[in-house]
């Protein structure tokens, strides 16, 4: 082993690069709110949309050994980016070596899973950052299920911008969401059910709706998400005894703890202090 973590049960971990995943975490938390869970935001390196393969696999590889040594057993990447990029040489290549009974679990499979109970037409479009739309994980995992479904992507390099920057619900933003509206339709008209592929478009939900026909399915992946997890935890109570229960969270970013603070209590709707950790020195 790499590593010698310690034993010890712990929390359960989500990542995202910044604040996205906390659209997972709120869902996951109203699911099972009897569990600790950390979250950790890489907010000084996001986003990570745009990034290469390397460099989105060595930072969030990063993010999970810093997890292992919080003895955390069990990190969600409640990332979309981190999960199409970074996801399968974690599972198969590093945690083999860190500790093979811990777990890494990404949020694009569940998301999939559920996808063929809304469309009527077979067209699914995708909205996510240039990462995910480019590894294609979405169409590879919706086709392992649902062979006959139509899956086209678009990818909205600003999005995540406007929510770092908190000018998600600010007019400037209507100009980019209806600019990959617009795309999207053009390569398919046929699509009637959209997935906010990025874990940070919920944020911008309200505003994406506004510009859409009402009879079009907009699917936010958190209920997916904690669903999945739930049952997971459920079927594998190994794992499940390694997850304390007080119901606690606590919140790390590798930016200012006072705006993560800020901006995570706005976000969440409740006051939460956020403590900085530097996890670039790791792996
Ligand atoms: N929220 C993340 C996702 O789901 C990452 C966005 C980014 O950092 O570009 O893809």
């Amino acid at each position: 082993m790499r590593n010698n973590f310690s034993r010890k049960e712990g929390a359960i971990g989500v990542f995202d690069s910044g604040y996205g995943g906390l659209t997972i975490l709120s869902e996951i938390r109203s699911l099972m709110p009897q569990y600790d869970y950390i979250y950790l935001g890489d907010n000084a390196r996001a986003p990570y949309g745009n990034r290469s393969f390397e460099v989105v696999y060595r930072f969030t590889l990063q993010a999970v050994e810093w997890f292992f040594s919080q003895n955390c057993h069990l990190v969600i990447l409640a990332c979309n980016t981190a999960s199409a990029k970074a996801l399968r040489s974690i599972q198969q290549n590093d945690l083999p070596l860190l500790d093979p009974q811990r777990r890494v679990l990404g949020i694009i499979r569940p998301t999939a899973e559920n996808i063929n109970a809304f469309t009527k037409t077979g067209h699914i479009g995708v909205f996510g950052t240039e990462g995910t739309i480019q590894s294609q994980s979405y169409e590879l995992e919706i086709k392992k299920l649902y062979p006959y479904l139509t899956v086209i992507g678009e990818a909205c390099p600003m999005w995540v911008p406007l929510v770092e920057n908190n000018e998600y619900d600010k007019p400037g933003a209507d100009y980019f969401v209806k600019q990959h509206i617009d795309r999207l339709f053009k390569k398919d008209p046929q699509i009637d059910t959209i997935i906010l592929g990025c874990t940070h478009y919920p944020f911008l939900q309200k505003k994406i709706k506004n510009y859409l026909p009402k009879h079009i399915h907009v699917i936010a992946q958190g209920k997916y998400v904690a669903e999945s997890l739930k049952i997971y935890l459920t079927c594998h109570p190994e794992m499940d005894e390694k997850c304390t229960k007080n119901g606690t969270i606590r919140f790390f970013t590798t930016e200012s703890p006072e705006k993560f603070s800020q901006q995570a209590s706005l976000f969440l709707n409740k006051k939460i202090e956020a403590q900085n950790i530097n996890i670039d020195t790791l792996c």
